[in-house]
């Protein structure tokens, strides 16, 4: 097994300003928009904490809480917060900031699993990761009820249109 890293080593911070074109016509953020960004921060930490290339396994459900208009800035914060053999489970708020006023309101939470592979696109071992404050322990400690929801979803029986 690899040495267990903090989970605050791999955290990621982004910031973005939303512009016009990513917006829809009631001038608020595409849903969309904000998933590729938590796509792309997801694979930039779990790549910073795997040391390899990751791909994207899945996300969970995602729910909008507040609409983020043209001219607001979106800051995206990402955390590894709980590890499989190859899957790294990714915690992601998003969070948007009125400029003139300073106020942050909540957008979006979300969990990815991310799973490191090599060239062939084939699972890696990834690292354990350990948790160091409060919210972290939280965090991890919730971590296998997730995993086992997302198994049993899995194991369900949803193709319902043949390929
Ligand atoms: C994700 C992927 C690499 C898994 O490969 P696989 O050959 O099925 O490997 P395994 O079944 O051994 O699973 C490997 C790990 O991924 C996890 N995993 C696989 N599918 C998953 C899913 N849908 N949700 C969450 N975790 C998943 C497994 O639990 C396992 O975790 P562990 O090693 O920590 O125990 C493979 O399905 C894949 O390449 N998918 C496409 C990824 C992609 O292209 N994403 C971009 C959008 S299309």
């Amino acid at each position: 097994m690899l040495e267990s890293i903090p989970m605050s080593q791999s955290r990621t911070i982004q910031t973005r300003l939303v512009l016009p074109p990513d917006t829809n016509h009631m001038n608020t953020i595409f849903g969309g928009k904000v998933l590729a960004y938590i796509d792309e921060i997801a694979a930039i930490t779990s790549m910073k904490h795997a040391k390899m290339q990751t791909v994207t396994a899945s996300f969970d459900s995602v729910d909008f809480y507040s609409p983020v208009r043209s001219g607001e800035v979106l800051e995206l914060e990402a955390i590894v917060s709980s590890t499989g053999h190859s899957s790294m489970e990714l915690y992601i708020v998003v969070r948007s900031q009125d400029i003139h006023t300073g106020e942050k309101k909540l957008t979006t939470e979300s969990f990815v699993t991310m799973v490191a592979v090599d060239g062939n696109g084939k699972p890696q071992e990834v690292a354990p990761v350990f948790p160091e404050t409060e919210e972290e322990k939280r965090l991890f400690e919730s971590g296998p009820q997730r995993r086992q929801h997302r198994k049993e979803k899995r194991d369900m029986p949803h193709k319902f249109f043949s390929l």
